[in-house]
């Protein structure tokens, strides 16, 4: 959870959700987001909402489950006052942070929890983020004894010159013994790849690629590098002390991946992902491309459900309190127009392999047949899909996916 908290409308003390939440619910799927804010140390490049040990000041990583039951409880409540249909969870989704800094048997313990406030549906998908430095067979046989069945490792690079660069702190060769140790136990796996390291040549992320694919894995993310405001990074691009990435180069780093990942058997699903077949993709983020109802519990989780989104309080000691009080964590809300539904199905819709429906398109320019067109003739999206109804993007379109979906909501 990057950057600071949207502004919206204060959300009740109690967590209650407006009845439209319960329109149409049935047709959407529910799922689980659960942060677990907290790092070892903090790479370089990371601006997202976690602490290690010396910035908690006052927060207790031994009691962080415990909270998190809580505010599990108090979803249970709320959903069911909110008249909603009764769902089990399709997917369940450990964050952060590192989710593997905590024992095994504090995530078995809350996944319990979910499961005894919501159940899970038939084949969910539980999964967890890990750093491949936190967890050993023994961790992980903990893990799936208590239902996780899925891990994604941050892997970012297997050079270690660039992994020095990104400040991370793992060790290349602890990345395929974790892979290994989780297909023993019966976990899919993924590995999250960045591309764009200051001074990352295309040979050095050739091999990184090579190494993530000759791990076996199910799945892969591969995320051109984002130079965050207020990161480490940021400052010592500022100063010069390290380049900034190319975006020619950028370019090129993600037609390798692609052809490379397309040769070994991945194919793109989404722009920064790439699976065996459609039953690896995840499910869980599937969902949110998908605008399904989710809860987002921890300290600045985001939740959404049927148009209303809401948000918690960002520091783990804030969130803390407000659940020891029996309140709902939620700072802020906002009710969603049918318009900006629309427009945020635009920018989710259209990373997807399986394309943008094009009668949305229809709704939202009333240039929409010149637009297509161009599109078509500028080879950024597949025209025999278009005359299929969806807008599917080429190789080409994918790298140009924002300027895409600025043209269609001009
Ligand atoms: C929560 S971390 C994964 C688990 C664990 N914390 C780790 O890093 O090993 C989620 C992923 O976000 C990606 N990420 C974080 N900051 C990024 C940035 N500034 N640019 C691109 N990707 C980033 C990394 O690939 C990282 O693996
Ligand atoms: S380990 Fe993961 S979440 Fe933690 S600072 Fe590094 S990239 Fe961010």
């Amino acid at each position: 959870m990057a950057g600071p908290l949207p502004i919206g409308e204060p959300a009740p003390s109690d967590g209650s959700l407006p009845n439209q939440v319960a329109i149409d619910a049935s047709s959407r799927t529910l799922h689980a987001y659960l942060h677990i804010p907290f790092c070892r140390v903090r790479c370089g490049y990371c601006d997202f909402n976690t602490y290690t040990a010396t910035e908690l000041d006052g927060v207790s990583q031994s009691t962080f489950a415990q909270t998190l039951i809580g505010e599990i409880a108090l979803s249970a409540r709320v959903v069911s006052d909110a008249g909603l249909p009764k769902r089990k969870l399709a997917s369940v989704f450990f964050g952060g942070g590192t989710p593997t800094q905590l024992p095994a048997s504090d995530l078995v313990a809350i996944l319990s929890a979910l499961r005894d406030a919501f159940d899970f549906a038939p084949g969910a998908e539980i999964t967890t983020e890990a750093n491949p430095d936190n967890v050993d067979v023994d961790y992980l046989q903990q893990l799936v004894g208590g239902g996780f069945n899925r891990i994604s490792f941050g892997m970012q690079s297997a050079v270690p010159e660039v992994l020095a660069t990104l400040e991370r702190s793992h060790q290349p060769a602890n990345v395929p013994s974790a892979v290994t140790a989780a297909k023993e136990v019966g976990l899919a796996t993924s590995v999250d790849l960045i591309y764009g390291a200051p001074g990352e040549t295309l040979e050095q992320w050739r091999e990184s690629i090579e190494a993530a694919l000759s791990y076996g894995t199910d799945h892969i993310s591969a995320y051109s590098l984002i130079v965050e405001e207020g990161t480490k990074l940021a400052r010592q691009i500022k100063s010069g002390e390290l380049a900034e990435p190319d975006e020619d180069l950028q370019a090129d780093k993600y037609e390798l991946a692609d052809q490379l990942f397309a040769a070994a058997g991945l194919n793109w699903y989404e722009v920064s992902n790439w699976s065996r077949n459609s039953a690896t993709a995840s499910a869980h983020n599937v969902a949110y491309w998908a605008s399904q109802d989710w809860w987002g519990y921890g300290p600045g989780a985001h939740s959404h459900f049927g148009g209303v989104r809401w948000w918690n309080a960002k520091h783990p000691a804030a969130y803390a309190s407000k659940v020891a009080a029996n309140e709902s964590p939620a700072l802020g809300r906002e009710i969603l127009s049918d318009q900006t539904r629309l427009e945020e199905r635009v920018l989710l819709e259209i990373r997807m392999s399986q394309g943008l429906s094009i009668d949305l398109v229809k709704q939202l320019n009333a240039d929409h047949a010149k637009l297509i067109s161009t599109f078509i003739a500028d080879e950024l999206i597949d025209a025999r899909a278009a005359i299929g109804g969806h807008l599917v993007l080429t190789l080409k379109g994918r790298l140009l996916a924002d300027s895409l979906v600025r043209q269609i909501l001009a």
